[in-house]
């Protein structure tokens, strides 16, 4: 079964086609680097984008597949959540083809479709269930139980900012560019992890919900501190060196609290047999490293193991991973898949 997914719900004009779940068969993504000079992605400017690029992104997929739609099965598309006028260009476009070429469409949770992004180019027996997700991304920071493949509980969330806001922001505070997070990662490396205490917020020693507004807020501190500096009064921006520190300091912080939360719950439901780790964060090399070995420590391990994504590709945003998921709720229910004009919902339940 071949389908033929969109993805637009933020600044990723992204198509692309996959075989039964997990075969890819073309995957063509165009990122809108114009937001590069807003230090973050402005909604009406991404929409305007989403529509200039969607034929071409389309037309490119179909190249690479060797396929027309005429060979496609379903379509399928993010219906939210994300920015309404983002979504509504891929909605639209989805839709349209749906009627043009009599192709039910299939719509998808954006957030469920990360999770279903470790499918992609592994054995579907390869997942093993029970299984933890760690879902972290520009919007988002979840930890969902996953039961079996359509089975999915949210056990905890952000209560402010995502996982991935607070590297953008700690990049914009340092003078960085967008997005924050490779670039933060890179700095981070040549930098000690140890250099400053940043707040770890776990909450009720029960809670599986994550905050990260008061890191950020420290990290404004720190940072408005240091313009005190004769090296910035002289320079007018921050040393390497301090650029390095905050960074390597922010990625440790991250990973121990990632680490905290998977410890509970791992201690809460010890049935769990892997863990899987999507979204864009999870294409950080540093908190892979550590949630690997935080894992082969841990007492009465029971072998749990991390699965991420197979490739960075597949981390961030990505249409291959709705289409995913799309082949398996149209498996489960065929009904869903009909031949529609559908609209967009920002704020798409889970
Ligand atoms: O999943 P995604 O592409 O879009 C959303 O659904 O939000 O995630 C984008 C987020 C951005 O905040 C970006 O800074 C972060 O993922 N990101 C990273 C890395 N690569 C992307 N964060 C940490 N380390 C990375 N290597
Ligand atoms: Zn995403």
């Amino acid at each position: 079964m071949k389908i033929l997914a969109f993805e637009t719900s933020c600044d990723d004009t992204a198509v692309s086609i996959v075989e039964d779940g997990i075969k890819v068969l073309a995957n063509i993504r165009n990122t809108q680097t114009q937001h590069e000079d807003w230090g973050g992605v402005v909604p009406e400017l991404a929409a305007r984008l989403h529509a200039d690029n969607w034929k071409s992104v389309l037309n490119q997929c179909l190249t690479e597949a060797n396929l027309t739609i005429n060979d496609i099965d379903y379509i399928a598309c993010t219906q939210g959540p994300g920015l309404q006028s983002a979504l509504l260009t891929g909605t639209t476009s989805a839709s349209f083809l749906s009627l043009l070429y009599q192709k039910p469409l299939i719509p998808v949770h954006h957030i469920k479709g990360h999770i279903f992004s470790v499918f992609l180019e592994r054995k579907i027996s390869d997942i093993k269930f029970p299984n933890l997700v760690l879902t972290v991304s520009g919007g988002h920071t979840q930890m969902q139980y996953w039961e079996s493949i359509l089975d999915i509980k949210t056990l905890g969330s952000t209560l402010d900012d995502a996982t991935g806001e607070a590297f953008d922001k700690t990049a914009k505070m340092l003078g960085l560019g967008y997005p924050g997070g490779p670039i933060i990662s890179e700095k981070a490396k040549l930098g000690n992890r140890k250099k400053f205490q940043l707040p770890r917020i776990y909450l009720d020693k029960e809670s599986l919900d994550f905050s990260f507004s008061g890191l950020k807020s420290s990290i404004y501190r720190l940072t408005e501190a240091e313009k005190e500096s004769n090296y910035y009064k002289k320079n007018n921006k921050f040393s390497d060196e301090f650029i390095q520190d905050i960074s390597a300091s922010f990625e440790f912080t991250i990973a121990k609290i990632f680490i905290k939360k998977i410890n509970r719950v791992l201690e809460k439901f010890p049935e769990i047999q892997q863990i899987s780790f999507v979204g864009g964060v999870s294409a950080n090399t540093y908190l892979n490293q550590e949630i690997v070995s935080f894992l082969k420590n841990r007492r009465n391990n029971n072998q749990t193991k991390l699965i991420t994504p197979k490739k960075i590709k597949y981390s961030t945003d990505n249409a291959a991973m709705i289409a995913s998921l799309a082949y398996f709720l149209v498996k489960e229910n065929p009904q869903i898949a009909k031949i529609q004009f559908i609209d967009a919902q920002a704020r798409m339940k889970f």
